[in-house]
């Protein structure tokens, strides 16, 4: 049995991978800024600090593998994209980066970390506030996408989504990541019925282009079965995994780009 970091675990998709791991009998170290084993707010570098410190101390310094779900939607105001840059990007980077001689440990970790099929759905995401995300600079990230107004949350998120996806694949086949036997792949969701997307089907105006975004297969899907492919990620199964996004949204991802391979 193995033990496993779960950021995001007290909602949605994390808190169903944490159910199915300890169902499974493993032992799962939950990080959350609410209702969790290690309360953290990683929306502060002190907030990712404590959490890579408590569950390096928990996990005592050897993790089979980790779950980076902690994330925040497409939160409205100029005032909330340094928060969706810091949850998104530097949330899972940062804390990626301090577990990694833990993950190394363990002979033969993985990880699977949430990113999002709006990496490939929205339009025009400025090239510039994903390399400022790369470069670690949130202020210059928000400064890139505040001219689009309304629309500059979307852009942070799917900005925020395409830096991590980026930066998993950029590390996952260097000697420190595939060379110390760690496996790390990015999970791209479409739109899965979690309080995440209940707030936003909340909203008048967001539950509108939800629900006339289209999803070839017809409706939302399901967090517990999200929790499974994240489960046979983190298996031997996926071994021979390593700097793949592995798409799981209805087909809209297809939908919109048929021709990119
Ligand atoms: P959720 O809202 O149910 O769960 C997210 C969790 O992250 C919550 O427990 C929340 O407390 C935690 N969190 C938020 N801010 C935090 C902070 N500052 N510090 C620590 N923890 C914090 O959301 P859901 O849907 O389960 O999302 C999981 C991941 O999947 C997220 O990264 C999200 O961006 C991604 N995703 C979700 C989609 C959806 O339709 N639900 C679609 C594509 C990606």
């Amino acid at each position: 049995m193995g033990v496993y970091a779960v950021t995001g675990s007290a909602s949605g998709m994390g808190r169903a991978v944490v159910d199915k791991l300890t169902a499974a009998g493993h032992t799962v170290v939950g990080v959350d800024i609410q209702d969790a084993d290690v309360v953290a707010d990683l929306s502060t570098a002190d907030g990712r600090r404590h959490a890579i410190r408590e569950v390096l101390s928990r996990a005592d310094g050897s993790l089979d593998g980790a779950v980076l779900a902690a994330g925040v939607g497409p939160l409205p105001g100029a005032e909330k994209l340094p928060l969706i840059a810091s949850v998104n990007y530097l949330g899972v980077v940062e804390l990626l980066d301090g577990w990694r001689a833990a993950l190394a440990a363990s002979g033969s970790a993985k990880v699977v970390v949430f990113g999002s099929n709006s990496t490939t759905t929205t339009p025009a995401v400025p090239g510039r506030t994903v390399r400022a995300l790369l470069s670690g600079d949130v202020p210059k990230a928000a400064r890139t996408v505040r001219l689009f107004g309304k629309g500059a949350a979307p852009m942070m998120y799917a900005g925020s989504k395409i830096a991590v996806s980026r930066w998993v694949r950029r590390n996952a086949v260097t000697r420190d990541w595939a060379g110390a036997g760690i496996r790390l792949n990015v999970l791209a969701p479409g739109a899965i019925m979690t309080p995440l997307l209940e707030k936003q089907l909340a909203t008048p105006a967001e539950a509108k282009m939800i629900k006339r975004f289209p999803v070839p297969v017809g409706g939302f899907g399901d967090a517990g079965r999200l929790a499974d492919w994240v489960v046979f990620m983190l298996s031997d199964a996926a071994d021979f995994l390593c700097g793949s996004v592995v798409f799981v949204d209805g087909g809209s991802d297809a939908y919109f780009r048929p021709d990119a391979w």
